[in-house]
């Protein structure tokens, strides 16, 4: 592995089947980034199980979700792709970060208010300190860069604060990282309902276009779409919905926005919106394939991740080994 390369962690929660918003968010980036960056991707099945869990389905989601990761095109004789739970040191400095976070700053979170209200009767102390993990995963790794999406900026954030404070009591333990947020695509909205993020979690199908939902699922879900009535393809904050496709189209085909609208200018949402579901299929369709051909092929998957897992494990333990120093533990390993 390249010693100069900078480095770039992230990484997706095991939690339900992923969306188109966490490909284009995240893992097309994830892709175009990983030649210029040494990368290390991770399935956070640690953070999954601050909403409770079915343990088939937690396993059956982080498989999947793995095997997407390797469908991507990501390439794992130069980066790392890995489950969070096999390194342990992810748990073990998210303790000790705990010991550093502020209840007042945790309780600033907005996904932790949002799912609070959404699974009121389990507000569990995993919820509440779940920013403290996720800095974990990323200061572990000296990472440079984070690419996410916008949901995600608020928790970067306090991941720079707690470096820069854990550096000002130690000295320079962590790198401060910084957000790598997408100008298309870092937040695609629900198909149903445009004023809110498209999300695995919604209880409505045609909300969401699933990274493994086939084409005509796909060509169905987008002609459903809400839209507006003044019939106009055009970007603007009063159009929502109409808004969504476009960004979707641009950041599919790479086009810019202007550009899309100039192309449908004079077209009804009825021409459209089918383009724009095959923008969608034309993306997903090389990786569904590769999906495919590797869930037949479970051995290699299982040798990707035990191999993997041991390389951001090296990488891992020479910070946690470097913080237990200077938090004053007394080593013994
Ligand atoms: P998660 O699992 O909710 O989402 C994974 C990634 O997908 C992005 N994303 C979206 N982007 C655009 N539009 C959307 N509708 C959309 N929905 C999701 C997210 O911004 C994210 O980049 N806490 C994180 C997982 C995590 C993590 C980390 C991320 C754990 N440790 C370390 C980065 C670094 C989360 O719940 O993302």
């Amino acid at each position: 592995m390249s010693q100069d390369k900078k480095r770039i962690l992230s990484a997706i929660q095991a939690s339900g089947q992923l969306t188109l918003g966490n490909y284009l968010g995240a893992i097309k980036n994830w892709v175009a980034l990983q030649d210029e960056y040494e990368c290390f991707f991770a399935v956070a099945d640690l953070h999954s199980i601050t909403v409770r869990q079915d343990p088939a389905n937690l396993r059956k989601n982080t498989m999947d979700i793995f095997k997407i990761f390797l469908a991507s095109g990501i390439d794992t004789d130069n980066n790392v792709l890995f489950i969070q739970s096999h390194v342990s040191a992810h748990a073990e400095l998210a303790w000790i970060l705990n010991c550093y976070t502020y209840m007042g700053e945790l309780s600033r979170m907005t996904q932790f208010k949002d799912k609070s209200e959404r699974h009121a009767t389990n507000i569990n102390a995993g919820l509440f300190t779940y920013p403290a993990l996720m800095a974990a995963d990323i200061l572990l790794y000296q990472a440079d860069l984070v690419p996410v999406g916008q949901d995600q900026k608020q928790h970067l954030e306090i991941t720079r604060d707690l470096a820069c404070r854990f550096n000002g009591i130690y000295g320079d333990v962590f790198k401060v990282p910084e957000p790598y947020i997408p100008k298309v695509g870092a937040r695609i909205m629900s198909l149903q309902n445009p004023e809110s993020k498209m999300s695995k979690s919604d209880p409505n199908p045609n909300g969401f276009i699933g990274i493994l939902d086939k084409p005509d699922i796909i060509r169905s879900k987008v002609k459903k779409a809400v839209t507006d009535s003044d019939g106009i393809v055009r970007f603007s904050e009063d159009k929502p919905g109409v808004s969504n496709l476009l960004s979707i189209y641009s950041a599919c085909s790479g086009m810019s926005i202007a550009d899309v609208e100039k192309k449908f200018a004079g077209e009804g949402y009825g021409v459209f919106k089918a383009e724009v579901a095959e923008r969608i299929v034309e993306c997903l369709s090389p990786l569904q394939e590769r999906y495919d051909e590797l869930s037949k092929n479970k051995d290699y998957v299982e040798k990707i991740y035990r191999e993997s897992a041991e390389k951001a494990a090296y990488v891992a333990n020479k910070t946690l080994r470097k913080v237990y120093k200077k938090v004053g533990f007394i080593p013994g390993r």
